[in-house]
This record gives structure tokens, sequence and C-alpha cells, in this order.
């Protein structure tokens, strides 16, 4: 291993964040208190049905109602495990399989408050990670100043730098990367042709022999399939688990 690779500390220790990286989600229209309220009042009402029904001996309503009190509970615990458990888990694993050297340049399309970012950056000790992003309500608390103390927490801000900017029109030069990730934002993009030309600004920052991973909960096929048409031939898609929902 050449001395600028990140130690196997630094590997294992990758899923053990200091940062607040926030709840995603889409809170544009309501707030992330709303949808808790929300979240909580469907629940309550439902196990208040099971209760109810249960009184009144109506057996089959009350499992019914019990049984969709449950799977909301578990759609809901899953969700949050994801956000602030399990994409970081994942990643870590991701990263760790990379091989980095610890000297390349890697951008995160989408960065927020850095979850994806400052991970890579911590494999980082002479390379740069970049974070680019337009700072939406995808993210509790999102914007450069949540990702730039973040930064702080990790000890990686010597190494990170942030833009903003859409992911759709990429202010870097041609050939200037050697990683582009993104994890969690082609698919707020709603516009196909949008999300297309995400993918072409991400070919085209990338050097030649570089490397795109991209995690999101849909559209995969239709990114793997433009990475393709965009030359990268071995552009594969695979599962992440349930730990990303
Ligand atoms: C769900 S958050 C995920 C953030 C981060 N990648 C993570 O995993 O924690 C989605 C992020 O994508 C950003 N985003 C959405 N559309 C974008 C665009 N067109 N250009 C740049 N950033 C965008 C949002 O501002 C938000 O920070």
């Amino acid at each position: 291993m050449d001395d600028t690779a990140p130690t196997s500390d630094t590997l294992r220790n990758l899923r053990h964040r200091r940062g607040d990286y926030g709840v995603d989600g889409d809170f544009a229209v309501v707030s992330a208190r709303g949808q808790a309220v929300i979240v909580a009042a469907i629940l309550f009402v439902l196990v208040a049905v099971a209760v109810g029904a249960a009184v009144a001996g109506s057996y089959a309503g009350a499992v019914v109602a019990a049984v969709l009190a449950v799977a909301w509970a578990l759609f809901v615990g899953s969700y949050l495990y994801t956000t602030l458990i399990g994409k970081f888990r994942v990643w870590a694993g991701v990263l760790a399989g990379l091989g980095l050297r610890g000297d390349e340049r890697v951008l995160d399309l989408g960065c927020g408050r850095g979850a994806l970012l400052l991970m890579v950056a911590a494999l980082l000790p002479r390379g740069r990670a970049v974070g680019i992003d337009v700072w939406r309500a995808d993210q509790t608390g999102n914007g450069p100043e949540a990702t730039r103390r973040n930064a702080e927490l990790e000890g990686v801000a010597d190494r990170v730098e942030l833009e903003t900017g859409d992911i759709t029109r990429l202010p870097f030069a041609d050939a200037s990367f050697d990683v582009v990730v993104s994890n969690l934002v082609l698919h707020n993009i709603s516009d196909a042709g949008a999300r297309r030309a995400a993918l072409d600004k991400a070919v085209r920052v990338l050097r030649p022999g570089g490397r795109v991973l991209i995690g999101d909960l849909m559209h995969t096929g239709e990114y793997r399939d433009r990475l393709r048409e965009l030359g990268l031939t071995d552009a594969r898609r695979r599962g992440l688990g349930p730990r990303m929902w």
C-alpha cells in the first residue's frame, strides 16, 4: 500500500459519523415538523381504531387496524433507519471497496449536508472531495454552512470544497475528477431530459478510466443505460439492500 492510501482504521471507522446530517425527505411544502405530526397522527388513529374495535367486540376490525398500525410503524421506522444510519453503512462498504489511493479528486453531486461527501473526504488524505448542491429542502437544515460545520466535526475540512450550483450544469473542467458519486439526488429531478443532462455532465468531468457511483431510489436502469450510451460500457445496476430502503 502506498503511504497516502487510507488506513484500515479509516476504512473501519467510516460508518461512525460525528456530524449532524439531517433527515432526507421533501420538506418544500410541508415542514419536517408538520410531517412528523401527520405521521404520528396516522399511527395514533390506527391504534385508536384497533383498540376501539376490540372494545366493541369487532375482532376482525381490530386485527386489520392493528396490522395497518404495525405496517405503518415499520414503514416509517425503516425510512428513518435508512436516512439516519443505513445509508452511511451501505456507502461505507461501497467506498471501502473502491480501493482509493487517497490522492484522488472526487465529486459528489447533490452533497447536501455531506453524508457521502465527508465519508469520501476521510479516504482522501492527499486528495480533494468537492460537493455541489443547490441546497433545496430535500434534507432538514440543508445548506453549505451545515456541511462546512460537519466537515470540521469530521476533521476533513482541509480537503473539502463546496460549490453552489445545479448538477445539470456542472461548472467544472472536462476530465477533472477521478470519481463522481451521488446519493439520493437524481430522482429529485422530475424531468428525464434533465436527469440525462446531469449524467452527461458527470461523464464530461470524469477523467478517462474514472468511475461513477450513483445510489438512488428509482430510475436506476435509466442511469445505467445512459452511462453505457456515454461510453461507460461496463455500467451496472445492483441493489443496495434493505438498509437503503
Ligand atoms: C435527499 S438529499 C441527499 C443529500 C446527500 N447526497 C445525502 O445522501 O445525504 C438530495 C440533495 O440533492 C440536492 N439537489 C436536488 N436537485 C439538485 C440539482 N438539480 N442540483 C444540485 N443539487 C440538487 C438537494 O438540494 C439535496 O441536498
